[in-house]
């Protein structure tokens, strides 16, 4: 009789159990029907944080799943990734959207609410602890998610997005509309009207909301730096915040630092020379969540 060695078995145990990312089922309300994706590490903090993670235009939950270093920070800190992943209009969110820009009024983001309701019951998650990250249109709907669901998230990095509800009034916000007015930067508002933006997807509410980075490069074409400019004037607005302090050569050569309040709440990050999307600076942006030190 053969049997597998002690050696054989641990490795068939380890890679059983190495964590991948898993689709979900079933997790909810989903009226756009967008797909989820779960990235848990094999071993989950108690009460872990969670992030969501947004995928570009044509993008998809795997591809963001492999396109950062997230993954590993989760192996690290005991975080669990939660991956939506949207395969209408070219793969590109929701962010024109009506419903997705109201408090509990539908979309994408309703959908999106419900992977992290789910995530947090699963995992036992800490729900002082949800973050939002997302690149391009995935940036775009960070800051709709911020601003419709400002009870849920803790804080929020967007790279290389636009300001909430800039492309409402739109037919769709991808690279092949029609209507290029936001990604381009051209649309004008004043600080008050951007900030009545987020104010009015969710009227009455009077509690915190979230805190948000900024990135993106002056060297894009396809989503304009204005748009980060304007977000950045929305968030201020809407924080109460003022510019402080703008620290060059931070975190690295090229990007230039924009630092509102003390810093703890809005922060940007203009990048010389960067193109389209900004790269994903996973320990800056941990840092500012409060999972690293
Ligand atoms: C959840 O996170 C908050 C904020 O960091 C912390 O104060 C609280 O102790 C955490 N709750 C649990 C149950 O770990
Ligand atoms: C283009 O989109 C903007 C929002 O980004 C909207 O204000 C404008 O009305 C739209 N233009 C047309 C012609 O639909």
């Amino acid at each position: 009789m053969h049997l597998p060695t002690l050696s054989t078995l641990a490795v068939a145990a380890t890679s059983a159990l190495a964590a991948s990312l898993q689709r979900v089922d079933n997790f909810g309300s989903n009226p756009t029907g967008l797909g989820m994706y779960v990235y848990a590490p094999d071993r989950v903090a108690q009460n872990p944080a969670i992030i969501v993670a947004l995928h570009p235009c044509g993008g998809s939950a795997q591809g963001w799943y492999s396109g950062t270093r997230l993954p590993q920070y989760a192996d690290q800190h005991g975080f669990v990734l939660v991956y939506g992943e949207t395969t209408k209009m070219s793969n590109c969110w929701d962010v024109h959207n009506p419903a997705s820009l109201t408090h509990n009024g539908g979309g994408d983001a309703a959908g999106i609410i419900s992977m992290v309701k789910y995530t947090l019951q699963k995992y036992n998650g800490n729900a002082s602890k949800v973050y939002v990250m997302g690149g391009s249109s995935g940036a775009m709907m960070t800051n709709v998610m911020a601003g419709s669901y400002p009870d849920v998230f803790e804080a929020g990095a967007a790279f290389s997005g636009t300001a909430f509800g800039c492309s409402a009034g739109s037919e769709s916000a991808t690279p092949m509309s029609a209507n290029q007015t936001c990604a381009q930067g051209q649309i004008q508002h004043t600080p008050q009207e951007w900030g009545n933006f987020v104010r009015n997807a969710y009227p009455g509410y009077s509690g915190r909301r979230p805190r948000l980075q900024i990135f993106h490069g002056d060297a894009d074409w396809l989503v304009r730096p204005a748009c980060a400019e304007q977000a950045l004037t929305q968030w201020a607005n809407v924080l109460g915040l003022q510019l402080t302090q703008t620290v060059p050569g931070f975190p690295s050569q090229q990007y230039t630092q924009k630092i509102y309040g003390d810093g703890k709440q809005l922060q940007g990050f203009m990048g010389s020379g960067v193109g389209h999307i900004a790269p994903v600076n996973e320990e800056v942006m941990l840092k500012f969540f409060g999972i690293l030190q």
